[in-house]
């Protein structure tokens, strides 16, 4: 989609429909609305008098123009009750109105801007949010029909806006293409079936990013992994045939600073569970267990554009849990990368394992702050369904920076306490730690013995084994995968 500015008032373009804003609870027209609804007969008016067009948030109706403005049709948006309106609500409004445009076959659209909104918000932040909410709305994950559906594309998008420097405008429009598209990006990775993206591929697709964006990278095999002691990614990915690797991907944007930022992403292209084999019915869709690989490429990708002042290492294990007679056993003890040993009590608790030696390695490439994104376990959807990541961290500052990056960008996180009672579920009477016990605080469990790892090392786990997937279509979210995590991964790095 191409993005351009005009300083054409909205009901003066000639496009394939304009797109404005109405507020619930409004007595007639809106402000932004009246001079369309004037040029228009007053059908707008009309139609709200008829309570056809009540302003709820995310209600679309779109109007035929017959000829009265240059525009072939005007989609008015509801932007829900006026205290409520949030960027995040925006983006969810227009990505409505620009999935609806796609199916329609309507190529050349405009979008004003109410100036109440750049009241309230810059005019940066309010651009980001139309053209990232748009660029996320008209995603369609690919099929493998041997006939694909002609795809109908909005060709472009006209922004009319007065009063705002080209500045603002270009770097609003930039930064909303540059989040989109990485969490399209890292959607696209999620939704591949695991015959189609493999470790090998995952491999081929950081390369293709490393050399996009001039960042560098270095991709450990399964020889490299056995001379560096890499226990537990080889542990979870010897029962498979796929060959495991660590690939790491450095953005040096500040040369001088001794501070990196470290993302880990879990990158399991397949888990059936190993040994302790997942029943059928939970099987189905563990073609998504590398969906915080996935975030973490998204966000490399989009660092890689934006080039902001700071460093970060991303370090993705990937690798499949599977079985064959060489599979990892309950029971094993295994030597992390850390030296630390772990007692296998649980063959599908994998993706700690191999996040054990992803987390080591960030930290001996630099890292001093430590991300780690994996859909790590199904007990964080019983906790806070798709709605919202959990957060864990050992450190509150970090935490906190990391909290306030998502909600920035947008994004839900719930931090869970690291209480030291529940310490002694990684207890192990034989090794250092043990990857499960079988406790129901599966998540916090998960987190804290990924928190062995960071050792001391500020650190924030993101658990997106719910937030990872949508189940339905709505706002900017399709359903299936949501590219959960990218955003808030760029906004992090973007000081
Ligand atoms: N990949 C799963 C977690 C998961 C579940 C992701 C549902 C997405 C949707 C993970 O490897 C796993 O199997 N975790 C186990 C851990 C348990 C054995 C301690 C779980 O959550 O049941
Ligand atoms: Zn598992
Ligand atoms: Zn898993």
């Amino acid at each position: 989609m191409e993005w351009r500015r005009t300083e054409t008032p909205i009901e003066q373009t000639a496009v394939d429909a304009i797109i404005l804003f109405q507020t619930e609870e409004k007595e007639g027209v809106s402000e932004f609305v009246k001079k369309v609804d004037e040029a228009i007969e007053h059908r707008i008016s009309v139609l709200i008098s008829e309570g056809e067009i009540t302003g709820k948030y995310c209600e679309l109706t779109a109007i035929h123009n017959w000829g009265k403005i240059p525009a072939k049709r005007a989609i008015v948006l509801g932007l829900g009750a006026e205290e409520k309106i949030s960027l995040d609500r925006l983006k969810n409004v227009v990505a409505t109105a620009a999935r609806y445009a796609k199916n329609k076959g309507l190529k050349q659209l405009a979008l004003g801007c109410p100036t109440w909104l750049s009241e309230r918000f810059t005019a940066v932040d309010v651009i980001q949010s139309l053209v990232e909410g748009m660029e996320l709305g008209v995603y369609q994950h690919p099929s493998y029909k041997q006939k694909e559906e002609s795809s109908k594309q909005i060709e472009s998008i006209w922004l009319s806006l007065q009063d705002v420097s080209d500045s603002a405008v270009k770097t609003g429009i930039e930064r909303g293409k540059v989040y989109a598209h990485a969490t399209n990006y890292a959607r696209m990775l999620t939704h591949e079936p695991a015959n189609f993206l493999t470790p090998h591929k995952m491999v081929q697709h950081a390369r293709q990013i490393a050399e996009k964006r001039g960042l560098s990278i270095e991709v450990l095999n399964k020889e490299k992994l056995q001379e560096l002691g890499m226990g537990g990614l080889l542990a979870v990915s010897q029962g498979s045939s796929q060959e495991p690797y660590m690939i790491a991907l450095t953005y040096k944007g500040a040369p001088e600073s001794a501070e990196t930022l470290g993302y880990v992403g879990k990158g399991l292209t397949f888990d059936n569970g190993g040994l302790q084999i997942k029943p059928a019915n939970y099987m189905y869709g563990m073609n998504e267990d590398m969906g915080g690989a996935a975030a973490v490429l998204g966000a490399m990708d989009a660092i890689g554009a934006l080039k902001p002042h700071t460093n970060v290492v991303a370090v993705i294990p990937t690798c499949e849990n599977a079985i064959n007679g060489e599979a990892f056993r309950p029971g094993d003890v295994i030597t992390s990368y850390s030296g630390k040993t772990i007692e296998i009590h649980h063959t599908d608790a994998e993706g700690r394992v191999v996040l054990a030696d992803g987390i080591t390695y960030a930290k001996r490439l630099g890292a001093t702050k430590l991300v780690d994104i994996a859909t790590l376990t199904g007990a964080v959807i019983i906790a806070l369904g798709h709605e919202s990541a959990g957060l864990m961290s050992n450190d509150s500052a970090f935490g906190q920076a990391v909290k306030k990056a998502a909600h920035v960008a947008g994004e839900r996180v719930w931090e869970l306490p690291m209480y030291e009672e529940y310490e002694e579920h990684i207890k192990s009477d034989i090794a250092d730690v043990k990857n499960d016990d079988g406790s129901k605080a599966g998540t916090i469990q998960g987190g804290l013995f990924l928190r062995e790892f960071a050792d001391g090392t500020p650190w924030v786990h993101l658990d997106i084994a719910g937030s990872g997937e949508a189940m339905r279509e709505k706002g900017i979210h399709v359903k299936g995968a949501t590219g959960a995590g990218t955003r808030t991964l760029i906004q992090l790095a973007m000081v």
